[in-house]
């Protein structure tokens, strides 16, 4: 419609602040009455989720930032996890070995297989989906499960720059309810893919999906991405620049699942979402942009956070291409 800002040609740099604040405001009003998608009720704990939540937050890699909505609401940070433990696992282990052991492509079948058509869905081999998360939690330095997740709350409060701590109100509804990613890790460890006992793989792993953040959190996340590693508000080197870049094409592959070829067609820049509501993009060199709104389509994405990522990609110019 007329009275929305049309889309502008990406630069090397972000709008200035005030028009920052304009267009973010603008996205969250545009998108704020949308009442698409379903809050998700496979962990019980999520189920009671307010639909109607809805925050969003830019912060820009020279560490400036504008947020606008429900910005202190804590919510469980769930597959947005994903990128930033692989990318500690990467920093312990090597980029070269994580891959080797764990695979960066998104369906990991060769480019004629038949296979992949057919199985797609149930095996692709990447640290972004089920399998190669549980599998990359279990390279993560420890020899407990304990001892796994304090590392992975550690380091995931360096990219937030403050201390990160976990909802047992969703670790214990998603403990009680996570057969099937048992099973996965069982499955790993059964070809040799899973690096640690399965047991205590998959309870790191819940615990990792059940730290708390808010919007604000997710976004300095993604501008320490975007600032080759460095959390632009706390300064701290959190990521050598060789892992922060492979990080990133990852996300670019598989952030959003079997929907990342449409997300890097339409918003251009890799993502990581979350079944709690939670969407992280990452413009290299200008910021990390976040959204929190529960209601998910049926793919697991948050609907008011892809419509809202979309329409600031294309007007805060963070498109890649
Ligand atoms: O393992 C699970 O099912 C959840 N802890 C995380 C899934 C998730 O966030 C998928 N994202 N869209």
């Amino acid at each position: 419609d007329e009275a929305t800002t049309p889309p502008r040609v990406s630069t090397g740099e972000l709008p200035p602040p005030d028009e920052i604040r304009r267009l973010v405001t603008e996205a969250y009003e545009r998108y704020r009455a949308n009442s698409d998608g379903v809050v998700a009720d496979y962990i019980p704990a999520l189920a009671g989720a307010s639909p109607d939540l809805f925050g969003i937050c830019v912060v820009g890699a020279r560490g400036g930032s504008f947020e606008i909505g429900d910005v202190d609401t804590s919510f469980s940070i769930q597959s947005v996890s994903k990128p930033f433990v692989f990318a500690l696992v990467c920093e312990e282990v090597g980029y070269e070995a994580a891959r080797r052991q764990l695979g960066v492509n998104s369906t990991g079948f060769p480019f004629n297989s038949l296979m992949a058509v057919e199985l797609n869905d149930d095996r692709t081999m990447n640290p972004l989906v089920n399998a190669g998360a549980i599998a990359t939690t279990s390279l993560v330095p420890g020899d407990s499960a304990e001892l796994k997740s304090d590392r992975i709350r550690e380091g995931l409060s360096r990219f937030a720059g403050r201390e990160l701590s976990m909802s047992e109100e969703v670790y214990a509804s998603e403990s009680a309810s996570n057969l099937r990613n048992q099973g996965i890790a069982h499955l790993l460890k059964s070809y040799g893919r899973l690096y640690f006992d399965p047991d205590e793989t998959t309870d790191a792993y819940t615990r990792q999906c059940s730290l708390e953040v808010t919007v604000h959190d997710l976004a300095v996340m993604a501008a320490t991405l975007a600032n080759g590693g460095v959390n632009p508000q706390s300064g701290e080197r959190v990521l050598r620049p060789g892992v922060c870049r492979r990080v990133l094409a990852v996300m670019a592959t598989a952030g959003l699942y079997e929907l990342s070829g449409d997300w890097l067609y339409e918003v251009g820049v890799p993502g990581k979402s979350g079944v709690s509501g939670g969407i992280v993009t990452v413009s290299p060199g200008k910021g990390g942009l976040a959204t929190f709104s529960p209601p998910l389509d049926a793919a697991g994405n948050s609907v008011r956070g892809q419509l809202a990522t979309k329409h600031l990609a294309e007007r805060l110019g963070l498109n890649l291409f």
